[in-house]
């Protein structure tokens, strides 16, 4: 997979995305990030790549030109399965969204900052819109970062053992049993006896009620969904 990110303050996107699972998804060719400074396209020598917001009111705006220009040069050279752009109003990322966006080939994602991208952008280049919260960042990076590390961690290949993003919170509407290492006891506390008989088959039951319980206590809306 291919993803594209095209950002305003790239630095912020270095260190999530060049660590741990990520570096791993990348070092062994499965995924591959690459970052585009938008003042590369800027509209005159100053870097500029905002203005004013027509109608007034605080704050900046991304404007059309500079944008259309970096996707056109990218889109030439590969076409995107989809066009991201990072957004509070976007549709509120899920592990579902995760799973359909893991299939994908090429992604490009845009990182707004200020006031947002102009509206005709999205109009005319934005595929999908995706906000990962209800409440508002600074910019899309952290977003973008966010969306990179849960679709990357879901490529074929990329985590050590096949089966543990399959074990994963959300991954079948429900939130993940608890877990425990060494020590057996710890201040009093003792790990389960169930999952110290060797029984797997028991094991996997118990792991199953406990994550019913678990999501009935927390997040009951997972499991009217
Ligand atoms: N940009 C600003 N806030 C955001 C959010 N909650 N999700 C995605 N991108 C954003």
């Amino acid at each position: 997979m291919h993803i594209h990110i095209i950002s305003v303050v790239p630095e912020l996107l270095e260190s999530p995305l060049n660590h741990s699972i990520m570096k791993r998804a990348q070092e062994k060719g499965l995924l591959t990030v690459t970052v585009h400074h938008l003042r590369k396209w800027a509209v005159n020598e100053y870097g500029q790549v905002d203005d004013y917001q027509y109608g007034g009111g605080a704050g900046m705006v991304m404007m059309c030109e500079p944008l259309a220009k970096a996707i056109d040069e990218l889109q030439q050279e590969r076409k995107f399965d989809e066009i991201i752009y990072l957004t509070p109003d976007g549709e509120r990322l899920n592990q579902r969204i995760a799973n359909q966006l893991s299939l994908k080939e090429n992604i490009l994602l845009i990182c707004g900052h200020y006031k947002g991208i102009d509206e005709r952008m999205r109009q005319l280049y934005v595929t999908r819109e995706i906000s990962i919260g209800d409440y508002v960042l600074s910019g899309g990076e952290l977003g973008a970062a966010v969306l990179v590390d849960c679709i990357g961690r879901l490529i074929p290949g990329v985590l050590n053992d096949e089966t543990s993003a399959l074990t994963d919170s959300f991954q079948d509407d429900l939130l993940a049993p608890p877990v425990y290492t060494r020590p057996a006891e710890f201040r009093e506390l003792k790990v389960p006896d169930i999952l110290l008989s060797g029984d797997l088959k028991k094991i996997e039951e118990w792991r199953h009620e406990q994550a019913v319980q678990r999501t009935q206590q927390r997040r009951p809306d997972l499991l009217e969904e």
